[in-house]
Formats: C-alpha cells, sequence, structure tokens
C-alpha cells in the first residue's frame, strides 16, 4: 500500500512539524536490542527481530514525511567482535528483510543503498544487496542506506587508499585535495551530511559511525529502546530539530 500524501503541517502528540524543514539526511544509531531482549528474558536475537519491525515504521514515516536519506547503523566493524550466533542471526536478519520487504520499499519508490565493506558479509547477504540496489536504483524517494560492516575509522581509511592510488597514477593532484575531495572518496559519496543523529537506548556516544560526516549534525539522544522507538519519537527528534538554532560556526 502507498505510503499517505504529506501535509505542509503535522501535529503528532504535542510535535508539530514544519514540513518546510524536514532534515533531509537522518541517520540513526540503532541501539538497545539487546537490553530490550534481556529485560524480557528473551534472547539478545529477539531484540534485534523486534527491531526490524521498528525499521519497518521508521522507513515508512520517514518516506512519507519526504526524508530524502535516511542511514541504518545495521553492523559496525567492531560487531564482529560478538559471539558467532549472534553474528549469523544478523547477517539472516538482514536477508530475510531484505526479501521480505523488497516489495513494499520497490513500490514506494525507495532506493536500497549501502556504506561500508560489504565485500565480508556473507556471500548470499551480497547477493540480495546487489540485487536490491540494482532493482531499486532508478526509484527516487527515500534512500535507505544500510551501514553494514562500518565503521567511520574504516570509512577514512578506505578513502586514504583509493586516494593515494589515484595520487600516484595521477588522477588526483595534490592541489585538488580539499574537504570536498575527501568528502567523495568516503562511502557516502554523493549523499549529503546527515542533518541529525539520533541515538536511542541512552548512551552518548558516536561508536564509529560518520566520524568525517557528522561535523555539524545535530545530535539527539533517548532512553528509549530501538525496539520501543516509535514515530512519535521520530517526530519529537525532528520537531527538537526544528528548534535548534544551526550557526554552523557562524553567529
Ligand atoms: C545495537 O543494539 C544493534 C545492532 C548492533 C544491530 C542492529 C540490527 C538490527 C536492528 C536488525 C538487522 C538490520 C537490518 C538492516 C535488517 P545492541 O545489540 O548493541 O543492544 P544493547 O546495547 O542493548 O546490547
Amino acid at each position: 500500500m502507498p505510503f499517505k500524501k504529506k501535509k505542509r503541517k503535522e501535529k503528532s502528540l504535542s510535535y508539530e512539524l514544519d514540513m518546510n524543514l524536514i532534515p533531509k539526511h537522518i541517520a540513526i544509531i540503532m541501539d538497545g536490542n539487546g537490553r530490550w531482549a534481556k529485560e524480557r528474558n528473551l534472547p539478545r536475537t529477539m531484540g534485534h527481530r523486534a527491531g526490524i519491525e521498528t525499521i519497518r515504521e521508521i522507513v515508512k514515516e520517514c518516506s512519507r514525511l519526504g526524508v530524502k536519506y535516511l542511514t541504518l547503523y545495521a553492523f559496525s566493524t567492531e560487531n564482529w567482535k560478538r559471539p558467532t550466533d549472534e553474528v549469523n542471526a544478523l547477517m539472516k536478519l538482514l536477508v530475510e528483510y531484505l526479501k521480505n520487504e523488497f516489495d513494499e520499499l520497490h513500490s514506494n519508490n525507495v532506493v536500497i543503498n549501502s556504506i561500508g565493506d560489504i565485500s565480508r558479509l556473507p556471500l548470499i547477504c551480497q547477493k540480495e544487496l546487489e540485487n536490491a540496489y540494482a532493482r531499486t536504483n532508478t526509484n527516487s524517494g527515500l534512500v535507505l542506506n544500510l551501514a553494514l560492516n562500518y565503521g567511520g575509522r574504516d570509512d577514512i581509511t578506505h578513502a586514504f587508499k583509493k586516494m593515494y592510488k589515484d595520487l600516484k597514477f595521477g588522477n588526483l593532484m595534490e592541489n585538488d585535495i580539499c574537504e570536498d575531495t575527501i568528502s567523495k572518496y568516503l562511502y557516502t559519496a554523493g549523499i549529503p551530511d546527515p542533518d541529525i543523529i539520533i541515538r536511542p537506548s541512552g548512551e552518548q556516544r558516536l561508536s564509529n559511525f560518520l566520524l568525517w560526516q557528522c561535523a555539524y549534525s545535530e545530535f539527539w539522544v533517548s532512553n528509549i529502546k530501538w525496539p520501543e522507538f516509535k514515530k512519535e519519537h521520530l517526530h519529537q527528534a525532528i520537531s527538537d530539530y526544528q528548534n535548534r538554532d544551526r550557526r554552523f560556526g557562524g553567529i
């Protein structure tokens, strides 16, 4: 079913959203799945499964609100340290998500994209991702950007290596190197920096997420764990964002 059309101004609980000031790029550190499961005496993987329901709701709402890019931190370069069972379960959930949600995402014009080195993911994940990119890359709606085997430091290291090769073979000149050039070598090339980074579950750190890109992002943290994060919390984050004074270092 198509997502509903947007109005100019919307009221959700007590959050009135200015539809002309919807952030272009929202990035989310989906945290708290494990604690959510523990509180219910469930295995951690059930927390991740519950987190998928939140992804569905938030993707739908971002799309409806006219957000252009939604980046979800789904698996970090450090998450390989988790027990093998949990890593395998996350990879399985990714494949399940892409298979089950593909038709609805595609029919709602969503572009499926990823950032990070996916060559380390199981082949089945790579295959589903490649298939999803190929089939949605001409869509014009929300870009759903899944951060998979992603780390901010790895992103910068990878960019350095690519730049070094281009410099060595004369495809890039030292004088051409500026901030914009560096941005173009990152996994997020072509995607504007996030306007707001949302972190549920009470932690107040970046955890190696979008380190270069977040220079002027607004942070929004909440104690709500990701499986309990609803569209009303997204509205609250957007409403707070709309009331902030972004000066980008000016006055
Ligand atoms: C952090 O919570 C969450 C993750 C590392 C994985 C997030 C993954 C999903 C929501 C599902 C799979 C993703 C896709 C795109 C299908 P945590 O486990 O660190 O929670 P805790 O801090 O409470 O232990």
